[in-house]
């Protein structure tokens, strides 16, 4: 793979396709971070980006536990590391699915939030006695910019029983919950985590593992995350009172956190029509979360500077529906034949392109300097400016 100093190097090359700034260097030290100061065990969420480049800069990084949601991230990060240790996250599964990652993949951990499910994996499984079972608890998403409320997890009354269900079928018992993806509010977790207490309390079971999901964002402009130390401290504090009452592990989940910061998009203005700049990739290609959540991501021309002003950005389908709010600054004399650097895009990136019009595919080059900004080097301030 071409190997560059940076995206505005690689642009002299002068690419008709978008192509992918790999930064894996960016990707371990995120690793390392989570490997060095979460108070547990890490899984990395193989759905934010589950490209081998960076499946091996995570593992590098001393990640070698996945959260997986399919067969297919399965298989995939079977392969890649035989020795990993994959969790079958998603709550509603296949039978057939479980049954392979149960006796062809040698995978243990499942999730689940019904009776419906338990029988499921306990029928896929054969009566395993070999299983670690997470039951997901349906949580509040306040402060977090892709709630994940409503389509998973058991509610909170009602977890209690299907505790004490899971609990005689399971080798081993957790309990988890997603805060929402790009989680900024402090208290999120600790909210969470005390509604987890009082289930497993009322409960009446002995928990093993405590798992807190994901949601532990990245820096984007709008959207400035508090240092990531902060996240971990108010779970750990958190934590205390379920070691006093047994031998329970912690485990969390991260995607996002550990992937932005490993990729950015250079991207070329096709066209310009007033404030719109016209972009050979878009909604149904990387950019989906600028287009579908209005998500503002830290941009900068490499080919020209100049004052800034704010553009929003059309793709390259013939949809209307493609089109990013933004706003994007960029220099006011930005036009066609530039190229635009898009930051923080390793996660949720890529994995969402579409095939749609003919468009999705991409170059990748490896660039050596660093993100817009990284949550893990720098102060609030900091990472601040840089993604300005
Ligand atoms: C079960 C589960 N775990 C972890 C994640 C990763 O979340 P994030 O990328 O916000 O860290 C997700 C994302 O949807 C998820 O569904």
């Amino acid at each position: 793979m071409a190997k560059y100093q940076s995206a505005r190097q690689l642009a002299e090359t002068q690419p008709d396709e978008p192509v992918f700034c790999i930064r894996p260097h960016a990707v371990r030290r995120a690793a390392s971070w989570f490997s060095d100061n979460f108070p547990g065990q890490t899984y990395y969420a193989v759905k934010a980006n589950p490209e081998p480049w960076l499946l091996k800069a995570a593992w590098a990084g001393g990640i070698d536990h996945f959260d997986v949601a399919s067969l297919s991230e399965i298989r995939l990060v079977r392969e890649l590391f035989p020795a990993a240790t994959l969790a079958f996250m998603h709550p509603i599964k296949a039978e057939r699915a479980i049954a392979e990652a149960y006796s062809e993949h040698g995978v243990r951990i499942f999730s689940l939030d019904t009776e419906e499910e338990l029988d499921k994996i306990l029928r896929a499984t054969g009566n395993a006695s070999d299983l670690t079972l997470v039951v997901r608890l349906a949580v509040a998403s306040h402060g977090a910019h892709v709630p994940l409320t409503s389509k998973f997890g058991i509610h909170p009354a009602l977890a209690p029983s299907l505790l004490g269900r899971v609990r005689q079928a399971a080798a081993k018992l957790g309990i988890s919950f997603h805060v929402g993806s790009q989680s900024l509010a402090s208290g999120a977790y600790d909210a969470a985590i005390a509604l987890a207490q009082n289930a497993v309390v009322e409960a009446g079971v002995i928990l093993d593992i405590l798992d807190v999901g994901g949601g532990f964002p990245a820096a984007y402009p709008g959207m400035l995350p508090l240092p990531m130390s902060a996240y971990v401290d108010e779970i750990s504090r958190r934590f205390e009172p379920f070691l006093s009452t047994g031998n329970s592990e912690l485990w969390c989940e991260p995607g996002r956190a550990i992937s932005a910061e490993g990729a950015s998009l250079l991207v070329k203005v096709e066209a310009r029509r007033g404030d719109c700049l016209y972009l050979n990739d878009g909604t149904y290609g990387a950019l989906y979360d600028a287009g579908a959540l209005d998500w503002v991501y830290p941009v900068r021309n490499v080919s020209r500077g100049g004052i800034l002003t704010d553009f929003s950005f059309y793709g390259p389908t013939c949809d209307s529906a493609d089109k990013m709010e933004g706003p994007f600054s960029l220099p006011e004399d930005t036009q066609a034949g530039d190229y635009i650097e898009i930051g923080q895009l390793g996660a949720y990136g890529r994995c969402m392109a579409t095939r749609f019009n003919g468009y999705g595919d991409y170059a990748e080059a490896a660039c050596t300097d660093d993100p817009f900004g990284s949550v893990f080097i720098q102060d609030n301030e900091q990472i601040w400016e840089a993604i300005q």
